[in-house]
């Protein structure tokens, strides 16, 4: 029967893979209030703390009594106004790249960057464990699309050896469902030796990462001849919204002629670009908050090892909890809930079939005390569950 809705998701249902969308009735934090239940939340990605802070409201604010409300057009025909205009020139400082360019979300971004430089006779070389955005543009671009092994320079080499026409390398800075980070200087230098070009998305990287704030090139050293093409987002650290690709004259001139996610598409509100310039601006200066995260990880991975939990290979603020089968991920996250916490369960597709996880991450706004009572819930919690069912 044509478009059997019903059956696929009762399929869903059955398979522990149904999605459901919490109601958030408060601002975004470590407390808050969801389907009207008061819950300590480790799963949002506001990082820094920023995204309800007084001064970035107060920007926004008076960023709409100067812009109005909305970008009115693309930013092509009448939408590219002083604040995007302010907050680019910005981007492209604290990347350290003559331009960046700004857009309205970062799946756009990454939707815009790799299908205005790859196309038919091209190839496209993605790490298999990529944002779906990325693996996306890539299928989208109508280039050879190939996946190598999960952070690893040689299988990378392998298939840049059979790469044919412009070569994109495209990787996560940090892996948003694993919290681990690539190895950007290997990539890197497997991608120059073949001509290629690394484009790395720092989603999640820019804010935790470098001394101040600049991601994962800035942690590495790297330069633009090693990375000609950085993505980063705007929603996760900085705590509002939208992504910015950063790169040379000649890459962003052509992200502007050929980006059609770019294009086609209303400029972000300039208020918006407001308060994007002052939670940039608390980034590179506030280093407390960047320290205290540090803190908290090494708390959170000290005590959870102390439980015996399967932490994965992280020192950002993702501290993922590998549990393996969906359903019991599940069960533990309604568990975590019924004790007053919010920590999502992260199901296939969006990770690995059989690697269903709780995915903690941690704030800046969080406190130490915060952070025992997560871990005190959880030995709680698995205590209760105890070991899982052998399936041998
Ligand atoms: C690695 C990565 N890239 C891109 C995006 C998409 O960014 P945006 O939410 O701005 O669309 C996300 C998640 O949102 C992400 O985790």
């Amino acid at each position: 029967m044509p478009f059997d809705l019903a059956a696929r998701l009762a399929a869903r249902r059955a398979d522990n893979l149904y999605r459901q969308r919490p109601l958030l009735e408060s601002p975004q934090g470590p407390e808050v209030v969801v389907d009207g239940q008061p819950l300590l939340a480790f799963c949002n990605n506001d990082y820094l703390g920023l995204a309800n802070h007084p001064q970035v409201i107060e920007a926004w604010r008076a960023g709409a009594l100067r812009w109005g409300v909305g970008g009115g057009a693309s930013h092509l025909v009448i939408g590219h106004s002083s604040p995007h205009h302010a907050l680019e020139e910005a981007l492209a400082d604290l990347t350290g790249r003559p331009r960046a360019l700004l857009f309205t979300t970062g799946y756009m971004a990454n939707l815009g960057a790799v299908t205005a430089l790859v196309g038919q006779g091209d190839t496209v070389l993605e790490d298999r464990l990529n944002h779906a955005s990325l693996l996306d543009a890539g299928l989208l671009s109508g280039a050879r699309f190939n996946r190598y092994l999960h952070n690893d320079a040689q299988s990378l080499a392998s298939r840049l050896e059979k790469a044919t026409g412009n070569t994109l390398v495209v990787t996560d800075g940090v892996f948003s469902m694993d919290g681990d980070i690539a190895d950007l200087p290997a990539l890197a230098r497997e991608a120059k030796a073949k001509g290629a070009w690394l484009m790395v998305d720092d989603a999640h990287g820019f804010g935790p990462l470098g001394a101040h704030g600049g991601g994962i090139v800035e942690h590495f050293g790297l330069s633009q001849d090693d990375v000609p093409v950085l993505v980063g987002t705007l929603g996760k650290a900085f705590g509002t919204a939208g992504a910015f690709v950063a790169g040379s004259e000649e890459l962003i001139e052509s992200l502007i002629q050929f980006a059609r996610p770019y294009i086609y598409t209303t400029s972000q509100p300039p208020a918006l670009a407001c308060a994007t310039l002052k939670s940039l601006e608390l980034l590179r200066s506030e280093h407390w908050r960047r320290e205290h995260l540090q803190v908290l990880i090494r708390q959170f991975r000290q005590g959870a090892e102390q439980i015996g939990l399967q932490l994965m290979d992280s020192f950002t603020p993702i501290q993922p909890i590998l549990i393996g089968d969906a359903g019991r991920a599940m069960r533990l996250s309604q568990m975590l809930r019924e004790r007053g916490l919010m920590v999502t369960a992260i199901r296939p597709p969006t990770v690995p079939a059989g690697s269903a996880r709780l995915r903690v991450t941690l704030t800046a706004a969080h406190s130490e005390a915060q952070v025992q009572l997560l871990l005190n819930a959880l030995a709680e919690c698995f205590a209760l569950l105890g070991p899982e069912p052998s399936h041998a």
